[in-house]
């Protein structure tokens, strides 16, 4: 039997971060991988359809070329090309992360893992004991139980990232980050894009101002969006059938997106071998990370808190600390949610709704992108940056942003919120003119009403 201080099970960036991290606090340590390493993130979700986006942006942007003085000849995008260089930045990005943590010290074992015991599992023909493990097996795209879900041509996001050709038409279940960001993608190529959400709007449960933009938006790009419509069945053709306002409706397309939502990936662990416990299939863990038997921790989308990445690493360090005996504590009072549409989304901390349910009495600032001398200078008219605020203290409790670049400048009210900064003092930080970071400083000194560039 192999013997090690630290075992963690799933090579996620939760995983494989939490692995790293125990062996740079000088465990013996294994990873534990059945598919590739990087996880969800890196092979299916995060940086295949940035990647992808981006092409889709840097094709949609050429019809605004004449605007900036520009001719342009004939031009086309390739998709099969836009896939194999979207496949190339995986490539090179999950070769970095054996190398990585290899490199570190971590043993790598490339075989799925069955607990077999509170301290043991089987990996492969390997037997494993370790003193602590880390479970970080993910999650998987979830479907709805409605009559042709399982239809050819109705494809979940692991099925459109494999995608080689473009679909001519897309119908999406679903206008909730993976619905926005593939609707964004498919229009931006100029293909008709249909989504169907069941609740009030798109994006629902962020900032009121950022679902009504982003649907304005999406709109703009030639999105058909209907809201408040459940989707029922998909029949031959393909046509999702949907009821809305009592109405049975159909929207068609020749590719049908499900995207509803991601399921913990726990089945065949061997929870139960081990003892741990679980909540709708979520992995029961405390603030330090630790499941009801205290030398194993879950860290990640199986433990239900927010599925993002940065996330899953964040737990996934508070783990390994934990693990060699520390006592540290995961604070999700400043976690950046992030939507790569174009203009992207960022939001981070609490709504004006949600501040007020807490029983904070609010103050907020705005202020537009139309305002902004850098988004005017890059052919941007369209966004706003809102932050949410104490009025007893002036402490930033929120901050959403839809702007150029957005999701590269949320990580500033982040820091705000987390260490407890006031917005007077995040509007005296010198930001450099001219930028789209300066939408955040203004909107601080609107707090107060004292924005230069505001009527
Ligand atoms: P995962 O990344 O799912 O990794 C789990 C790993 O465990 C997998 O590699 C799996 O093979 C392995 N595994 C499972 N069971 C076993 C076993 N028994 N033995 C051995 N190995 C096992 N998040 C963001 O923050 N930003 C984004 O832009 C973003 N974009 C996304 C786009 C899409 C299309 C999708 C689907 C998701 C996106 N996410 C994004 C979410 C993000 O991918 C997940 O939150 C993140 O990958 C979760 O990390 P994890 O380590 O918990 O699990
Ligand atoms: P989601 O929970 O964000 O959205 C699913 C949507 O489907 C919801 O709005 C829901 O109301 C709708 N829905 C469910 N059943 C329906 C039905 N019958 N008819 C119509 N609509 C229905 O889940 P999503 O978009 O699948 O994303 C999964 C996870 O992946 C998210 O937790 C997200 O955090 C993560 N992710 C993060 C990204 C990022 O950070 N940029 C990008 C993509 C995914």
């Amino acid at each position: 039997m192999k013997q090690y201080e630290v075992a963690v099970i799933g090579g996620g960036p939760g995983g494989y971060i939490a692995a790293i991290r125990a062996a740079q606090l000088g465990k013996k340590t294994v990873l534990v991988e059945r598919q590739d390493l990087g996880g969800t993130c890196l092979n299916r979700g995060c940086i295949p359809t940035k990647a992808l986006l981006h092409s889709a942006e840097s094709y949609g942007a050429l019809s605004g070329a004449k605007s900036l003085g520009i001719t342009l000849g004939e031009y086309a995008f390739q998709y099969k090309k836009m896939a194999k260089r979207k496949d190339k930045v995986v490539k090179q990005l999950r070769s970095g992360v054996e190398n990585l943590v290899s490199g570190h010290g971590a043993d790598i074992l490339r075989a799925e893992a069955v607990l077999t015991g509170p301290h043991t599992f089987r990996a492969g023909e390997e037997e494993v004991e370790a003193d602590q493990i880390i479970l970080a097996t993910g999650s998987f795209p979830a479907s709805i139980p409605i009559p042709g879900a399982d239809k050819p041509g109705v494809l979940n996001s692991d099925g459109v990232l494999a995608l080689e050709e473009c679909p001519e038409s897309v119908v999406i279940i679903g206008g909730g980050v993976i619905g926005v960001e593939f609707a964004t993608l498919f229009a931006d190529l100029g293909k008709p894009v249909t989504i169907v959400e069941m609740l009030p709007s798109i994006l629902y449960g962020n900032d009121t101002d950022v679902c009504a933009t982003m649907t304005g938006l999406l709109k703009d790009k030639g999105v058909t969006i209907h809201t408040g419509a459940k989707v029922l069945e998909i029949q031959d053709g393909l046509a999702c059938v949907f009821e809305k306002d009592g109405q049975t409706l159909r929207a068609e397309g020749q590719l049908a997106v499900m995207a509803t939502g991601r399921k913990p990936d726990t089945a065949g662990l061997g929870l139960e071998a081990a003892g741990v416990e679980t909540e709708r299939g979520f992995v029961k863990v405390d603030e330090e990370m630790r499941t009801n038997i205290p030398h194993i921790y879950a860290i990640g989308d199986i433990t239900g808190k927010q599925q993002l990445a940065h996330v899953a690493t964040a737990q996934g360090v508070t783990a390994a600390h934990n693990a060699v005996g520390e006592h540290r504590h995961m604070d999700y009072s400043a976690v950046p949610g992030c939507i790569y549409s174009t203009p992207e989304i960022a939001c981070v901390g609490l709504t004006e709704e949600k501040a007020r349910e807490a029983g904070y009495a609010v103050r907020t600032g705005r202020f537009n992108v139309s305002g902004n001398g850098r988004s005017l200078a890059i052919g941007c008219q369209d966004g706003f940056a809102k932050l949410v605020a104490d009025a007893d203290t002036g402490k930033v409790l929120g901050c959403h942003i839809v702007a150029p670049h957005a999701t590269e400048m949320i990580g500033e009210a982040g820091m705000a919120i987390r260490y407890g900064l006031t917005a007077e003092e995040l509007g005296e930080v010198i930001h450099a003119h001219p930028t789209v970071s300066e939408i955040l400083m203004e909107a601080a000194h609107d707090i107060d009403g004292l924005c230069c560039h505001k009527l």
